[in-house]
């Protein structure tokens, strides 16, 4: 459920239409609803509320700093990836304390950084980055709170780019040689054990892999517990799918309920979830003008002032996303389209065969588009990125100003 919904055939963003934001702020411009950031957060929330949680929102799904204002306020955590998503968190009023640290390739420095900030914990991917955190975390004379990213290996049946539990993807430490290596972190001095993670994927519609990633990460719990290694918390990653078009994706508090199930043989093992696209996806669309309608003898095109540099997952994925009017004009003939944005690539197109009765200079509005969408967004072509405004009921914040031309070289130089 999102707070996008028509009223009298224009589409509002909570108590705003979308046509004010677009003739105060311009095309292409984000909107989000901070009542639907709020609702999802609160689903996963409620539902683990019997039991000690924390959900730390995945920082890359969209890193704007209301949004993570907007989380933070709500008490949120945050699993960040890079020195430059914590930066954005700290500068956002977030609680280092309640953050962790994913992926494969932290920096010497960013571990120090990080360590300095004193975060929640940092999600190990390789043997050769605990050796590197325990020499970084010696240099300062700290302890580094460590939690082993395992990879059970289970398949997430999503899109191959967003799998990220086989044995063939890149992340986390093989299941088989997880003891092995808790042993070696237990026995590191400048190394304090916390916790055990995981993420299998991105956009997951079903709960059974989350469950059987669970069972086999609650088994090696039992196992480290028998080696006299004890750990505070179960960290389950993200990846809750979320509905584009006819997926049927469990509901956050049915998901989350469903883990906390699970966990009632742990009753102080803390939860984490590691939520990005559904906080997100459903809470922001991203706003268009039809520049041309080019009809054609196979296609017909609705060019539109977005374009694959604003939003990057239909390209990269063949994501569908839904594009509906703004402004429902009932009189119109319907035509199919292919929705497609001025970039000069044959991929740059944001949907195909797009059933729509539309106009030149009408206002379109892709759904869904609330995560990995700016975060994702690029400069190419010379585009400026888009303007970012988040909506309270009937106020309107811009949170991100359009890029200025000058943004576009930014640190460029001709030669002397
Ligand atoms: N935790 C870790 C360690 C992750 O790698 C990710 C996402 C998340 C949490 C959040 O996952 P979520 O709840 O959002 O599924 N750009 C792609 C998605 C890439 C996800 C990468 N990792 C897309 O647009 O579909």
């Amino acid at each position: 459920m999102d707070h996008f919904n028509y009223r009298e055939q224009q589409l509002f963003a909570e108590d705003v239409p979308l046509t004010d934001i677009a003739s105060h702020y311009g095309t292409p411009c984000y909107v989000y609803s901070r009542a639907t950031i709020e609702r999802h957060y609160h689903a996963f929330a409620d539902a683990a509320k019997g039991h000690p949680h924390l959900i730390c929102y995945a920082v890359k799904a969209n890193s704007n700093l209301a949004i993570l204002d907007v989380l933070a306020r709500l008490g949120s955590g945050f699993d960040i990836v890079s020195e430059g998503e914590l930066r954005r968190v700290i500068a956002a009023g977030g609680d280092p304390k309640k953050v962790v640290f994913s992926g494969v390739a932290k920096t010497a420095d960013e571990m120090r950084y990080a360590l300095q900030l004193g975060i929640k914990c940092f999600n190990v991917e390789s043997e050769a980055e605990l050796m590197r955190l325990q020499q970084v975390a010696q240099s300062l004379d700290q302890v580094a709170p460590v939690s082993i990213r395992v990879n059970p290996d289970i398949d997430a049946k999503t899109h191959p780019y967003i799998s990220t539990g086989l044995k063939a993807n890149k992340f986390g430490i093989d299941i088989n040689d997880a003891e092995r290596i808790y042993q070696q972190a237990a026995a590191a001095s400048h190394l304090q054990v916390v916790g055990v993670d995981c993420h299998i994927g991105s956009q997951l519609t079903e709960t059974q892999p989350f469950l059987d990633a669970l069972d086999k990460l609650l088994a090696l719990i039992d196992r480290l517990a028998g080696l006299g290694i004890r750990l505070q918390h179960i960290d389950v990653g993200g990846g809750l799918g979320v509905r584009y078009q006819e997926e049927t994706p469990p509901h956050p508090s049915e998901y989350a309920a469903a883990v906390v199930e699970r966990l009632q043989r742990y009753p102080e093992l803390t939860l984490i979830f590691e939520p990005g696209r559904a906080i997100m996806a459903n809470a922001g669309v991203l706003l268009t003008r039809v520049e041309y309608l080019k009809p054609g003898q196979e296609k017909n095109f609705a060019i539109v002032d977005a374009a694959m540099n604003d939003l990057i997952r239909p390209a990269l994925y063949s994501a569908w996303q839904a594009i509906v009017p703004v402004q429902q004009q009932s009189d119109r003939a319907t035509q199919r389209y292919d929705v497609v944005g001025p970039v000069c690539e044959t991929g740059d197109f944001l949907g195909k065969d797009r059933d729509l009765a539309i106009a030149e200079g009408d206002l379109l509005a892709v759904r869904s588009a609330g995560a990995y969408g700016f975060t994702m967004s690029s400069n190419y072509n010379s585009r400026p990125r888009a303007a970012e405004v988040l909506v309270d009921g009937g106020n309107c914040h811009l949170i991100r100003q359009r890029e200025l031309w000058q943004d576009l070289w930014r640190g460029e130089q001709t030669l002397p």
